[in-house]
């Protein structure tokens, strides 16, 4: 396909058509011009392809695909070569269906344990989102099937999510929602990129031309297409100004407002070619690696699905090591989630799944079980449960399943806390009593309140949504087939009033406030010295491991250098298993607020018995950078940085400290409002200030000096005219 002569031979109008889709999931053909139409669907778990291409009914008659863990669960892997394999596996189950492009990943962020869709979001980590987004984008696209990263940007909630402004100041934006787009489009170029539905600062997200054209395109170097979220364009002459490229669904009814606007000059014959030009730049990637996918390999892709589900269980508790449990023991399996498997989430990406494994089958292949439902809805019953407590009685051990309810956990609308159904709760205290072997399983997308049972049950596995293969998943790791390796990909505190947004999530109908600005997760928790039930990066294993040897390849950096960071991991036990390695910075002191300690890098490792294995982490000098909006650009301030090393953020094993000298000026200068001990303290400044005190007679012992000290430097000059050489000094 020669591009630019397509575009040389269209007509106007042809160029206006191809910017909206032809129907709910697929753009338009122009056959004249050898133009394939193609078809796009949801995304991200799995392939949800509608069986009706006419209609909006999104769980029509979907066809049967390998449903995958949630986003969170794959991140909990904190595995890109895993999180790779997936993506590459829903590429041939698209190829095989006809689908171009998969409508994910969503990398939106976790500002509340509320939000709808976490579960389909990666991490309340920007960095740990982004480095799985782009594994799983340079996933898809390898088996020649395009994403679509949405929802561009600060979507971060469902309530009002339609009309809503998030109102964002600009670092948080760039350092907290921007940052993972920002990683995947510079590390893994995904085909398309889908924008939000809300406002940001009050302008309609299909219509931003500061974050459309100017940061994603502009700046970041964009080079595919933005399509709208379905729906969220409202002025469609506006959108195409401003940088979005294709409207959906289609098909469009606006094309004659664009001629107009067109004809008006309003809208340029550049501005139609490059969306154009992005538009066939995508189609024709998509024709190029077109393959024949014969048959669905359910089976593999089922096991797939189960190594992804197995990485990403966290062991969450594991009082004298109740897990993994003996093979042939005789064990009371409880909750109806056991029977009917809580695998996935509500809205668009719900699936219609190619298999599904029941956890009560893949526990009783290990051992002899006894099954009771102990609950049948949200509310208890109280004959369920006193039937669960007698089948608990005696037993080795007592396996219960719980969660949230399909009902509370959807696209659509947001959670109205974080707590479990009464009747789950009800059930594991019943069981607890009677039993002090009790193992809980727990289905969720994003954090709950444990607390209600958790000390009085011995183990705790959090097994998100695990997708279709949850089931053997979850059985492989309660019998020690496999050895936990998966780590919370978000803190799940002690109390929601605990969470930096607590205040202000959801806002009113007209806005939100992100009033904790970068202060997301563990950035507040940690900065605050909270405690928190269970921290980001936790996870238990059945083996341990131990931390040594720290090194830096330097003790001095400057811009544009690298710090390898080096330190060996030993198993120390009997069992194989695998570490997630975390590596933070702290800022020790910054003149700017700052986090207690962001997450830079990290390394999943595997480890024989005994085995030990030297890993290195580099760090570049974005990791020691925050946004400086005065420099409109990442900077480093000069300082002392610590390096730490651990197997959570709140269990740091090895620290170091290196200095960065750096050549930015990420403080603003100072101007005559600054108090007389700001110019004082600058470096910038000090020596010229001190001389006019100097001058002035000014006696740094008086025991006025330190009210001085507090005042503007304009004002001194007023109250004191001795003081006049002073803020002649501060201007200079
Ligand atoms: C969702 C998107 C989804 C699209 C198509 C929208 O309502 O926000 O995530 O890809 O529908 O189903």
């Amino acid at each position: 396909m020669d591009i630019e002569a397509i575009i040389r031979n269209m007509t106007v109008e042809e160029k206006i058509r191809l910017l909206a889709g032809a129907s709910f999931w697929s753009t338009h053909a122009v056959e004249r011009l050898g133009i394939p139409s193609v078809v796009l669907t949801d995304g991200p778990h799995g392939l949800r392809l509608s069986g009706s291409d006419e209609t909006g009914d999104i769980l029509a008659n979907a066809k049967p695909a390998t449903a995958f863990p949630i986003e969170a669960a794959m991140a909990a892997t904190w595995n890109e070569r895993l999180v790779e394999e997936a993506g590459r596996t829903i590429a041939e189950e698209c190829q095989h269906y006809g689908v171009g492009i998969l409508l994910g990943p969503g990398v939106n962020g976790k500002r509340s344990p509320l939000g709808g869709r976490n579960f389909e979001y990666y991490s309340e980590d920007p960095y740990l989102s982004g480095r799985m987004g782009s594994a799983f984008v340079r996933g898809v696209q390898s088996g020649g099937v395009g994403t679509s990263v949405k929802h561009f940007v600060a979507n971060e909630q469902e309530t009002n999510r339609m009309v809503v402004s998030s109102e964002v100041d600009e670092r948080t934006l760039r350092e907290i929602y921007l940052l993972p787009f920002e990683m995947i489009v510079k590390d893994a170029q995904p085909w398309t990129i889908m924008c939000a539905y809300n406002k940001v600062n009050g302008t309609q997200m299909a219509n931003h031309d500061g974050l459309l054209n100017g940061v994603l395109k502009n700046e970041w170097g964009f080079e595919g297409l933005v399509m709208s979220d379905w729906g969220a364009v409202e002025d469609k002459t506006a959108s195409v100004r401003c940088g979005l490229d294709l409207e959906m669904p289609g098909p469009g009814a606006r094309d004659a407002e664009v001629l107009e606007a067109y004809r008006n000059g309003l809208v340029t014959d550049e501005q139609l070619d490059d969306h154009v030009r992005r538009i066939l730049g995508v189609i024709q990637k998509i024709a190029a690696s077109k393959r024949d996918v014969p048959a669905l390999e359910a089976d593999r892709h089922h096991e797939v699905a189960r190594k992804v589900a197995e990485e990403a269980i966290v062991l969450l508790k594991n009082e004298g090591g109740l897990l993994p449990l003996a093979k042939g023991a005789n064990i009371a399996v409880l909750g109806k989630f056991a029977e009917i498997p809580r695998f996935q989430g509500g809205g668009s990406s719900h699936m219609n799944p190619a298999k599904l494994d029941i956890p009560l089958d893949a526990l009783s292949a290990f051992a002899h079980t006894v099954y009771g439902a102990g609950y049948a809805d949200e509310s208890p019953d109280e004959e369920l449960i006193e039937e669960a407590a007698e089948l608990a009685k005696g037993k080795d051990a007592v396996i219960v399943f719980v969660g949230t309810t399909e009902k509370i956990e959807s696209e659509g609308y947001d959670r109205a806390d974080i707590g479990l159904p009464e009747s789950h709760l009800r059930l594991i205290e019943a069981v607890a009593r009677v039993n002090p072997n009790v193992a809980v399983v727990t289905h969720s997308g994003s954090a709950i309140d444990l607390r209600p049972f958790e000390r009085s049950v011995r183990a705790i596995v959090h097994a998100w949504l695990p997708g279709q293969a949850g089931g053997s998943a979850i059985a492989n790791i309660l019998f020690g087939e496999t050895n936990p390796s998966g780590k919370l990909s978000e803190t799940f505190p002690l109390a929601l009033e605990h969470n930096p947004s607590y205040l202000s999530f959801p806002g009113d109908i007209a806005s939100v406030r992100y009033s904790e600005g970068i202060f997301v997760g563990y950035r507040y928790y940690d900065t605050k010295k909270l405690d928190v039930l269970y921290p980001f990066g936790h996870g238990l294993s059945y083996t341990e491991f131990q931390y040594a040897n720290l090194r830096l390849s330097a003790d001095r950096l400057e811009n544009g250098g690298t710090l390898q960071v080096t330190f060996d991991v030993t198993n120390r036990g009997a069992r194989a298993g695998k570490e997630v390695a975390q590596v933070y910075v702290r800022d020790i002191k910054a003149s700017v607020p700052k986090p207690d300690k962001e997450l830079k890098g990290f390394a999943k490792i595997g480890l024989a018995p005994g085995e030990t294995k030297t890993v290195t982490v580099e760090l570049d000098e974005r990791a020691f950078s925050h946004y400086c909006p005065h420099l409109r650009r990442f900077a480093v301030e000069t300082g002392v940085f610590a390096i730490l090393v651990g197997s959570s953020s709140r269990d740091i094993r090895l620290s170091a400290t290196v200095f960065f000298h750096s050549g930015d000026e990420t403080r603003l200068p100072l101007t005559p409002d600054h108090s007389l001990k700001e110019w004082l303290e600058d470096d910038r400044s000090a020596s010229r200030i001190r001389e006019a005190l100097r001058n002035a007679n000014v006696d740094e012992a008086s025991p006025l000096f330190p009210i001085l000290l507090g005042m503007p430097v304009r004002k001194l000059r007023l109250l004191f005219p001795a003081l006049e050489g002073l803020s002649a000094a501060a201007a200079e």
